[in-house]
């Protein structure tokens, strides 16, 4: 694109700054609840709301709570939660079978969520790491994330949920082949319209922490992920990765984290033109709560700021546990 810019003082940028009508008028991109999936952990038992230590504001919610947090979402104009389970110790093992129980938590939430309030999306996660002994989202055979066994297991566990009325199907494992097998297998079993959020390019982060706190999945994890989740200093890969995940029927692709690699949501947009999401990590969340705490920043604006970026960069929706503060806020102009 070619760019004229008259001359100063022809050109005064400040004059469309000038008052908020001006810049109402001349912002380029807004944050609407609708650009939202409010992630959400669930637990055993009934009436608990716990809190995660590690994640200020977040909780642990029993499946009558969850049904009450999509209710609340609804109400907000949230489109879309996504159920991560808090799975008791006794039931994980390293052939991790909970994981395509269809009577485990994540699947007993989504049908109390899409009996009561039918019209919320619910998104599911698929990897093994909420159910496996050593804390990896694939299966461990001396010492290696084995990729084919896993994928295998990941087709049962998304058959689980898309049986259970999962609307979207979240794969956040980083095997190979997996939306393929996952796609094909959907297909085969009748399930033509459920769709695929792929975690095409999930990096191997260090701002996870807090969140594998809240799933009970931090004091398990054995070594790192980086066998399988992508090097943080690679942007052509990521490029790779969406391709490939979108030729597999993927229908739409996720970056993760996403404040610091609001460089690859960019690039994911202007390259493939598809529907992109960001997953705003408990890491970020936790560091803007925390500097808030402290006084060291205002932490809604900085949260409303840090949302809006993702928009900016390309994202049409966002993954954030600031979900229903931001969609209060906006709810009240
Ligand atoms: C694991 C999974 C992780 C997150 C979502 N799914 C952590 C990991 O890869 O170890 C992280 C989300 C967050 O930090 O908020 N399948």
């Amino acid at each position: 694109m070619t760019r004229t810019v008259a001359p100063f003082p022809a050109a005064r940028f400040r004059r469309a700054r000038r008052t908020p009508a001006l810049r109402a008028l001349t912002q380029e991109n807004t944050l609407s609840p609708a650009d939202l999936i409010w992630p959400l952990f669930v637990r055993d038992g009934k009436g608990v709301e716990e809190p995660v230590s590690s994640m200020p504001g977040v909780m642990r919610r029993s499946v009558d709570k969850i049904v009450e947090a999509a209710k609340q979402a609804h109400s907000l104009g949230i489109p879309a939660v996504c159920l991560f389970p808090y799975t008791d110790e006794s039931l994980k093992t390293e052939d991790c079978a909970e994981a395509w129980n269809p009577d485990n938590l994540s699947n007993r939430a989504t049908r109390a969520i899409k009996d009561a309030v039918p019209d919320i999306a619910v998104m599911t996660d698929v990897a093994l790491d909420p159910y496996n002994s050593n804390g990896h989202d694939g299966f461990v055979e001396h010492g290696e994330i084995v990729n084919d066994r896993t994928v295998e297991a990941l087709v049962k566990m998304t058959l689980a949920q898309a049986e259970s009325g999962a609307d979207i199907i979240g794969p956040s494992d980083m095997m190979d082949g997996r939306i393929g097998a996952m796609r094909g297998a959907l297909e085969s079993a009748g399930h033509h319209n459920v769709m695929i959020l792929s975690y095409a390019a999930k990096y191997a982060s260090s701002y996870y922490g807090p969140f594998r706190d809240a799933v009970g999945a931090s004091g398990a994890l054995q070594g790192d992920k980086k066998t399988y989740q992508m090097n943080p200093a690679n942007s052509d890969e990521a490029m790779r990765l969406i391709q490939r995940d979108l030729s597999e029927g993927a229908d739409m692709v996720m970056v993760k984290p996403g404040m610091p690699y609001l460089d690859i949501c960019g690039r994911v947009k202007t390259e493939f033109g598809v529907p992109t999401y960001a997953y705003q990590v408990s890491g970020e969340y936790a560091m803007i709560e925390a500097a808030a705490q402290n006084g060291w920043i205002d932490g809604e604006r900085v949260m409303m700021e840090s949302l809006m970026c993702f928009k900016r960069a390309g994202c049409d929706g966002i993954l954030s546990y600031f979900a229903p503060r931001v969609a209060q806020i906006l709810a009240n102009g």
